[in-house]
């Protein structure tokens, strides 16, 4: 469920046209609905009405400010994986008491920001990072809440790339370690050994999948409370797929909700869930427009605006993003197969082969759909493109929420060296 369809033959954010945003923003542009976003965070939220849960959104998928302030406001936490995620999070509004850690490899820096802020729970993966942890909360007479994220030995997730749960993934501690790592936790003057945390990897479509891991979770929690510790806290991680392709149809939240509570049982204790595709995902388009048509060798390239860093997705995993033109096709026109290409010199700059797409023309528009998840935040500069404007949109109201670097502003962080003379 999303908010974008035509009207009147263009295709539309909620009530804004998305030619009249490229013509504002200009071309390529990620385009935001506030009201999907907010959508999808209340339908997981609702669906634990009356239950402990913290829904910490994964800000990876996408953290411009408005998204993450957006979520914030419904009430949303965080789950960050750097200290500039932390930064943002909190900045958009998120309470320190609702942000989770994770990431393999927090540096000192980072662990330092979360203590000073308060951050609700450190997810910790190893033991050195466990002793680190230790040492710098001591030395600020802190403890620091934690919770190790377990490896759970399952397979799981939509792509090869995006699995996290299996024994040759670099995530989490083993299995068979956690009961001495937990001993080892009580033993530390900065630690305070509160969760379980598991995630197994992302764009799931059915919910049974992540059922073994969770049971794992939840009879390690049993048995670590046997023996006296007092684990308040289990975060069942992120992952749900969201449909990318007409008839993909994972799992409902609701659904995923109920297998949540059918595992928990009643073992009382606080759940937390990390989403981010599935807040972010179908929310958000990337806009882009025809620059050139190019017939060669029997092939016909639509060479867009947008290239392989504005949108890494397909290059990265071959993961598919349908493609609409932003105005409608006259009636009975004719689709034909295409090469959609952006304009990176680089092969895999090619978003789609063979793609069936209505007649397409120099200056045309086109959306990109489900692209609100890991759409902007994979961007990069290759060959010296500034990173795309994006825009959130409520309503007919749209906001321009990071706008579009000057060359000026992208060259004016590097400097030649002072041996270069300078002419
Ligand atoms: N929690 C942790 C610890 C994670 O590593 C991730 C995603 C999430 C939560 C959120 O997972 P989600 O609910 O979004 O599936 N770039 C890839 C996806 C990488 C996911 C990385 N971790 C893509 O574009 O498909």
């Amino acid at each position: 469920m999303h908010h974008f369809a035509y009207r009147n033959g263009v295709l539309h954010c909620e009530d804004v046209s998305l030619e009249a945003v490229a013509r504002e923003l200009g071309t390529p542009a990620y385009v935001y609905s506030d009201a999907t976003l907010r959508r999808h965070y209340s339908v997981l939220a609702d669906a634990f009405a009356n239950r402990n849960v913290l829904i910490a959104y994964a800000v990876k998928a996408n953290s411009n400010l408005g998204v993450i302030a957006t979520l914030a406001e419904m009430g949303a936490g965080a789950d960050v994986v750097s200290g500039g995620e932390l930064m943002k999070a909190m900045e958009a509004g998120v309470p320190a008491n609702r942000i989770v850690f994770s990431g393999v490899a927090k540096t000192a820096e980072e662990m330092k920001i979360g203590l000073t802020r308060g951050i609700h729970q450190f997810n910790v993966e190893s033991l050195p990072e466990l002793h680190r942890l230790s040492k710098i909360a001591s030395e600020m007479g802190k403890r620091a809440p934690i919770a190790f994220r377990v490896n759970p030995h399952v397979e799981a997730g939509g792509h090869a790339h995006i699995s996290t749960g299996s024994a040759e993934h670099k995530f989490g501690i083993a299995w068979h370690e956690a009961d001495a790592f937990y001993d080892e936790a009580s033993r530390l003057p900065g630690i305070d050994p509160v969760g379980i945390a598991v995630h197994i990897g992302s764009q799931i479509m059915r919910v049974e999948q992540f059922r073994a891991a969770w049971e794992k979770v939840v009879a390690l929690v049993r048995r670590l409370r046997d023996r006296g510790f007092a684990i308040s806290r289990v975060d069942f991680g992120g992952g749900l797929g969201v449909p990318y392709k007409d008839g993909e149809d994972p799992d409902s939240p609701l659904v995923y909700a109920n297998q949540a509570r059918d595992v928990l049982g009643s073992l009382d204790v606080q759940l937390i869930f990390e989403p981010g595709r599935l807040i972010a995902g179908n929310a958000g388009v990337l806009i882009s427009k025809v620059e050139y048509i190019k017939e060669r060798d029997g092939r016909t390239f639509v060479i867009l605006d947008a290239g392989m860093n504005d949108l890494m997705r397909p290059a990265l995993y071959s993961a598919y993003h349908e493609v609409l033109p932003v105005r409608t096709p006259a009636l009975g026109a004719t689709r034909s197969p295409v090469d959609l290409v952006g304009p990176i010199c680089e092969s895999t700059d090619r978003f789609a082969k063979d793609r069936s797409m209505p007649p397409l023309h120099e200056g045309d528009l086109v959306a990109f759909m489900t692209a609100g998840a890991y759409g902007a935040t994979l961007s990069s500069q290759y060959n010296s493109r500034p990173l795309v404007a994006e825009a959130l949109v409520r309503g007919d109201a749209c906001v321009v929420v990071r706008r579009r670097p000057t060359f000026d502003e992208m060259i004016a962080l590097e400097r030649a060296p002072d041996w270069i003379a300078s002419g």
